[in-house]
Formats: structure tokens, sequence, C-alpha cells
């Protein structure tokens, strides 16, 4: 299976931080964010790696991670998405790099405490479609919200006003090859994007949609207090240790 993470965007929702960088480069306690989705993958036995980046300092990936012998990789592959299109977009940029094959895919401002090796295998064992890895959390209002139904993801709403439940989609997906052109498909949200969450409801409707549960803590770093509470969590991990 090979990986790709996403970590285009603009960052608006984080200026003026992401002023003059990117998101992804900005610390989560001692490390720069990017880090973290990259050894999640790592830590899953991938190794075939693709970066998607854009926006402020795209350049800068490279400098920081090379050929990502910090991780004991051989090298990484990057592709460059021009403004902000959305999730669903970015992922279609990594086509040719997949071809046929299955891919793990992790947005770049998700922190995972869980090795998702066991989901990753799996996944491996799944003829087709996708998998999603879901999470009760507080403030599921500000994510893609699961309604589970006999033991399947019956639906997906992006960021509802009222959610039916404080079960959400974190940021890891694992598609087959279907994916691509279930993304040509798509149109644009209201935000202008192509959101991942069609992307999923498409798999849920054809029946073809499994799900695992995280247990460990699972932050994304996509605003100010959720950016704190990662590098806290982070913190404490580290001095427990
Ligand atoms: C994205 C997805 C959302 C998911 C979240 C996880 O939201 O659209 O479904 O729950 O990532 O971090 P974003 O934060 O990009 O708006």
């Amino acid at each position: 299976m090979k990986g790709v993470i996403l970590a285009g965007g603009l960052g608006t929702r984080m200026r003026p931080l992401t002023n003059v960088t990117n998101k992804h480069l900005l610390p989560v306690y001692d490390r720069p964010m990017i880090f973290f989705p990259l050894q999640t993958l790592v830590d899953a036995g991938i190794r075939d790696i693709l970066i998607v980046t854009g926006g402020n300092s795209s350049g800068d990936f490279l400098r920081l991670i090379g050929n990502g012998s910090a991780f004991g990789l051989s090298y990484v592959n990057y592709a460059y998405q021009k403004g902000e299109g959305g999730i669903a977009e970015a992922l279609g940029l990594a086509e040719h790099f997949i071809g046929g094959d299955k891919v793990a895919v992790v947005l770049g401002d998700n922190i995972f405490q869980d090795n998702i090796a066991p989901h990753v295998r799996a996944f491996e064992r799944q003829r087709e479609g996708a998998k999603i890895l879901i999470k009760k959390v507080p403030d599921p209002e500000r994510f893609g919200v699961a309604s589970l139904q006999g033991g399947r993801v019956t639906r997906i709403e992006e960021k509802p006003r009222r959610p039916k439940s404080n079960t959400i989609v974190t940021g890891i997906y694992l598609y087959d090859s279907q994916v691509f052109k279930i993304i040509k498909r798509l149109k644009p949200s209201k935000r202008g994007e192509l959101e991942i969450t069609d992307v999923n409801n498409r798999y849920i409707q054809q029946g073809q949609m499994t799900y695992g549960v995280l247990k460990g803590f699972w932050s994304d770093c996509g605003t100010f207090d959720s950016l704190l509470r990662s590098s806290q969590l982070i913190a404490r991990q580290k001095k427990r240790r």
C-alpha cells in the first residue's frame, strides 16, 4: 500500500500564523506538524510516500524532510497543489503515483496516538472499497460526523450544525484505486472545495465502506485551540516516557 500526506491549502483559519508559512510546518510541541502524519504512515509499515503541498513555503517541505532519512526512508515523493481546491482535489494529484494500488491518505494536520498498522493490514485484506477511522469527540460539529447502524456507516455529514452523533471521521482514509474515478465526478461544495466527505459517501452508497475505531488520543491542528491541545498532548506523552 502507498501513502499520501495532504499538506496543501492556505491555512486561512490560522492567520496570522500562516501569513508567511504553511500550516503543516508550524510546531506541535517539539516538532513540525508534518512529522506526525509522516511518522504515522512509517509506523504502519508504509514506505512509498507522496506529500502533496502548496501555498506558502511549499519548497520548505523538501528542505525539512528531504529524502526522509530521519524517518528511515530512502526517498519521498512530492506534488504541488495550486490554490485551495480541497482535500479531494489534493488527493486527485496523487493519481499517477498510486496507479492501481491501494492508498492510505493522512491529513497533514492530524495527530494520532494509535499505531494504525492493524487497520492498514485489515484494509489490505478487504477486497475493494474504503475504510475510515472514527472517534468520539466533544465537538463533532467541527468535523465529518458519522451515522452508524448495525455495524456499518450509513452516512457522513460534513460539519453539521446539529450533529446526529459525537462520532466523527478522523483524517485518515484508506481507499482502493476507484477513488480517482470518484474524485473526477465530484462537484465543489458550498465552500468551493472538493470534499473528502463526498468521496466517502459515494463509497457508502456503493456498500463498500468499512470502519475502524481509534482508541488513543487523536486531534487535528486546524484551529488555535486544537493546535494548543495537540502540543499539550505530545508534551505530556513525552514527559511520561
Ligand atoms: C477535514 C474533513 C472532515 C474531517 C477532518 C479531520 O476537515 O473535511 O470531514 O473530520 O478533516 O481532521 P477540515 O478540517 O479540513 O475542514
